[in-house]
């Protein structure tokens, strides 16, 4: 069996000789599928694009920051302008959305160490699920302790053996995750194409349970899904919708109410989920719809059933959130403004930035080696960026992930456009 030190040291010599190029970046994902390797422990060994990266000073991922003080960063020391959070109406740094938390640790403490079903359910959460299923015009809210369990939770306990689960092709990773916890039928049909979903519905057989998943602003493309569309094909075809707000609580509708209510649709919608850990400036999820759905969701839902709580700080940090959000509209304002100022510029100096139309403004650059080494340039410039790779998007799709918050001033921005400016000649994308 290979052993550690070996294999490692090999891989030093292998890695001492190689620089950062496409080819040693490819076949990264090929490790995992490998046939035949008898130390289960292989795959890391040989896993050496990390390495390649962080050699050429151009690793993205797992960037220690600082301090985040929302529309700047301080990373490696220095003070950036952050790009690349979804902190969209900077409510992170809001001092009552601070002291909301700190009160709640000292009056409840730091963890309530029991799932929901036991010894975990907080007066905290009971408030915050009145105050969202109130905000956003639905009779009752569970929250869970991310949003990616919301949608483990929402999917594991309505999809079953006979029913069918019909996702978008660019859903986020956790509706995916669910679906491997659904026990009937997951099928997906193209991004945004109402005549593949149609297609899609009309194969399948009247007299079963459907669900229709989508993102409503989708996290890496800044697009929005055709929501009426999908309401005229779910009210055809029988089938109940669930929309993931997780990205446009805050950005989208009146106050920040999300995307049923950006196209009047709200009552409409059967499922809303969302996060705290975005616009709500916490970390947590919620789902949103019927009573007497919701109450099957927190009994047979196996990730809010089977994990821990919610801790009280979080809830209370979120409840405050969502106050502050509704009683200043004017930030759900200032964030599209800056959207759109840097989506204009941003074309003008011509780069591609897709379909987006949101406060999520993808760069399109293609090639990986370019989206890294602009990544590693944008940094040293001050000014940080989600670096997106595949198998996040598709091979030869990269991009720069930008995203914006209401707090942002136009020195902010300007200062990132000079940076951009450059890069673009630079790298003739
Ligand atoms: C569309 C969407 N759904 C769900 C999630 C998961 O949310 P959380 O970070 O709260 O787990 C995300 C997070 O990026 C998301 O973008």
């Amino acid at each position: 069996m290979e052993t550690m030190n070996t294999a490692q040291q090999q891989k030093n010599n292998v890695i001492n000789n190689m620089s950062l190029n496409q080819e040693n970046f490819n076949n990264r994902h090929k490790l995992l599928k490998q046939k035949g390797q008898p130390d289960i422990f292989s795959k890391a060994y040989q896993f050496i694009q990390v390495e390649i990266a962080k050699q050429s000073n151009c690793y993205p991922y797992y960037k220690t920051i600082d301090q985040n003080e929302g529309p700047v960063a301080i990373i490696d020391g220095k003070e950036c302008v952050m790009l690349g959070s979804n902190n969209y109406l900077g409510l992170t740094i809001h001092p009552e959305v601070r002291k909301a938390a700190v009160e709640a640790i000292e009056k409840y403490g730091t963890s309530l160490t029991g799932s929901r079903l036991l010894n975990g359910t907080h007066i905290l959460h009971e408030q915050l699920e009145n105050k969202l299923a109130e905000f956003l015009g639905k009779e009752d809210a569970l929250v869970f302790t991310t949003g990616y369990q919301a949608n483990l939770g929402l999917i594991s306990a309505l999809v079953g053996k006979y029913d069918t689960l019909i996702m978008d092709k660019m859903n986020h990773a956790s509706i995916y995750d669910g679906s491997k916890l659904a026990k009937g039928n997951c099928i997906t049909f193209e991004h945004n194409d109402m005549m593949d979903l149609e297609i899609k519905l009309n194969g399948l057989p009247e007299n079963t349970g459907k669900l229709i998943i989508i993102d409503g602003l989708f996290s890496m493309e800044g697009d929005i899904c055709p929501l009426p569309e999908i309401v005229r094909l779910a009210k055809k075809y029988n089938a109940r919708v669930a929309v993931d707000d997780a990205h446009a609580v805050g950005i989208l509708g009146e106050c920040g109410k999300g995307t049923s209510h950006h196209y009047g649709l709200e009552k409409e919608i059967d499922l809303v989920v969302g996060t705290f850990s975005k616009t709500l400036a916490s970390v947590g999820g919620f789902v949103a719809g019927e009573k007497k759905v919701v109450e099957l969701i927190k009994h047979f839902g196996r990730s809010v059933v089977f994990s821990a709580s919610l801790p009280p700080a979080s809830a209370a940090a979120a409840l405050k959130a969502l106050e502050i959000m509704q009683r200043e509209p004017d930030r759900v304002e200032r964030v599209n403004m800056n959207a759109d100022y840097m989506r204009e510029r941003l074309v003008n100096l011509g780069y591609d930035v897709g379909v987006s139309e949101t406060p999520v403004i993808p760069i399109m650059i293609g090639n990986e080696i370019t989206t890294l080494q602009m990544w590693k340039e944008l940094l040293n410039e001050g000014v940080y960026v989600n670096c997106v790779l595949h198998p996040a998007v598709p091979r030869d799709e990269s991009l720069l992930r930008t995203s914006y918050t209401s707090e942002h001033t136009r020195d902010h921005l300007d200062k990132a456009l000079k940076v951009f400016e450059r890069l673009k000649k630079k790298y003739r994308i």
